[in-house]
């Protein structure tokens, strides 16, 4: 990847490197997806190996989609968009690949100790103290090189995209570190200085603004960028993206007791995170909306133009889950969703339908822009959009259709208020949706096999393009 085809004025080469890891880790992380979803069908495929039983894979794989592939993604489109967007290069291209291999080791730590069951227990944020504090460091050094790039700027304003990347880090900071206190016993294990109610509290505190900061604004920030460029048009109201920035950043941080309705918390704390959960419904629409606008008036770019094409499905994906997910906040929603592969089957929509294909389309489009080449196939990124497609539909329906089937299973009464049906017939009902997940989940893995295998002859071909350019005698380049 060392011809990544370097603009003088750019520090593009790590860009290249956290776009290629991103592609890789997706390719990981769905099959490790792959393999946890068909164990929920099988379980005999666990083979009785500690290591590779649906408790140990279930982390590494939200470890890998979130923190791998999406981290990558995150690092290498924020320094892709803050050199462009404050015309200047990177405060520092030393600090950027700390970054990229501090980011990498991190990842190998996780792939060992997960399997090993080396774990804190909270969720995505099992790694343990060690590797907690050296994840800290790390994104430390991403925060504090964007942010004095973004001094160093060249521009007089800041666009919008960085403040999204910008809210991003300093709530990811904050959330890692307050729910990251633990007190140590050993090189690998140790307890929360927070218990019982307060540490659900805390943690789900964490963990929707995981989903907020990480999964949704570090995200906004893309598209906010990715949109306009591709579209080629000026994004259709900065307004409105301004207002979208600053309703998200203060909505979000009050909704995380949603994931606790009915349980020890006060009951207040689930009202009031539910009325937020509504309310946010409002900015991230408009931001939808802002997106999808932006190419009013070039719409029929749709047909030929398959990055914008991932680009705009994203959006409807992102309308779609953030209607979803304040539905599911409501107390008398949750009280059927909650336990549910309703839950999984709105994650995915979120995670497959938002987070996946906006990053597969700023991959796509940073690939051609860094190795100045056209990508290798365009039939095969239409492939992977199709594929990509069809697998996330057949996996939310089928987890729509067992979440609420297993809601309603366990809510069964009969005349005499006996429960209908036991826990195992519930089990027993889902097999067919868990066996169709796997099915879907097969279409995303293929697909991004093919865009590993697109990207990767995308940047043959641009060698190619320079050893022949480079052997051309003067005169025939001149
Ligand atoms: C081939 C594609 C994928 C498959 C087959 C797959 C499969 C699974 C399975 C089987 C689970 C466990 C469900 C359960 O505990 O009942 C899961 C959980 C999860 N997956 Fe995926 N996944 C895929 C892709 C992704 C991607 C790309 C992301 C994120 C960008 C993602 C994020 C998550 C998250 C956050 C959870 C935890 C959900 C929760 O706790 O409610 N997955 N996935
Ligand atoms: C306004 C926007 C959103 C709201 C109000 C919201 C709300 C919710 C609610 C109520 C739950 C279920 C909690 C439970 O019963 O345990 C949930 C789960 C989840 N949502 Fe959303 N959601 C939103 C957008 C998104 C987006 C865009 C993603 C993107 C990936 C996402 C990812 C998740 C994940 C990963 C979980 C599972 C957490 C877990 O239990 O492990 N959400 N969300």
């Amino acid at each position: 990847m060392s011809n990544v085809q370097t603009e003088e004025r750019y520090d593009l080469s790590v860009v290249g490197w956290f776009s290629v890891a991103a592609v890789i880790y997706l390719v990981v992380g769905a099959s490790v997806g792959v393999i946890a979803a068909s164990e929920l069908a099988w379980p005999a495929l666990n083979f009785d190996l500690p290591y590779i039983t649906f408790g140990r894979l279930r982390p590494l794989h939200t470890n890998t989609v979130i923190f791998a592939f999406g981290g990558c993604t995150l690092m290498g489109a924020a320094f892709y968009i803050v050199q462009r967007t404050c015309q200047t290069r990177l405060w520092s291209n030393k600090l950027a690949w700390f970054t990229f291999w501090g980011w990498n080791a991190i990842i190998v730590s996780a792939v060992i100790t997960l399997p090993l069951g080396i774990t804190q227990g909270k969720e995505y944020a099992e790694l343990e103290w060690p590797i907690d504090i050296a994840i800290a460091v790390v994104w430390l050094s991403y925060f504090f090189n964007f942010v004095m790039t973004v001094v160093n700027r060249k521009t007089p304003h800041i666009y919008v995209a960085n403040w999204f990347f910008m809210a991003m880090m300093v709530m990811i900071t904050y959330l890692h570190v307050i729910n990251s206190l633990v007190i140590p016993v050993g090189l690998f294990k140790s307890y929360s200085i927070f218990s019982g109610v307060q540490d659900a509290m805390v943690q789900w505190w964490y963990g929707h603004n995981a989903v907020g900061f990480f999964l949704t604004a570090g995200f906004l920030g893309i598209m906010y960028y990715f949109i306009p460029k591709q579209a080629n048009r000026p994004i259709f109201s900065y307004r409105l993206s301004v207002l979208h920035f600053w309703a998200l950043t203060f909505g979000y941080v009050w909704l995380g007791a949603h994931h606790l309705q009915y349980t020890a918390l006060p009951d207040w704390t689930g009202s009031l995170a539910a009325a937020v959960s509504m309310a946010m419904i409002i900015p991230s629409w408009g931001g939808a909306v802002n997106g999808m606008m932006t190419l009013s008036g070039a719409w029929d770019k749709l047909r030929t133009d398959y990055v914008l094409r991932f680009l705009v499905v994203a959006l409807a994906f992102y309308a779609m889950s953030t209607f979803e997910g304040p539905l599911m906040s409501v107390k008398s929603v949750n009280a059927l969703s909650h336990y549910t592969d309703w839950t999984i089957g709105h994650v995915h929509s979120g995670a497959l339908g938002w987070v996946v294909m906006v990053s597969v389309g700023a991959i796509y489009h940073m690939v051609t822009k860094l190795w100045k080449t056209e990508i290798y196939s365009t039939r095969l990124v239409n492939f992977h959009f199709w594929i990509h497609t069809i697998g996330i539909v057949i996996y939310i329906c089928a987890m729509w259709v067992s979440g609420i089937m297993q809601g309603l299973m366990w809510r069964a009464y009969d005349e005499y208020g006996n429960l209908v049906y036991s826990f195992a017939e519930s089990v027993a009902a889902m097999h067919p949706y868990y066996a169709l997940r796997v099915v879907g989940g097969i279409c995303v893995l293929l697909g991004a096999i093919v865009m590993l295998y697109n990207v990767i002859m995308t940047i043959n071909k641009s060698k190619v393009k320079v050893a022949e350019s480079s052997s051309q005698p003067a005169t025939a380049t001149a």
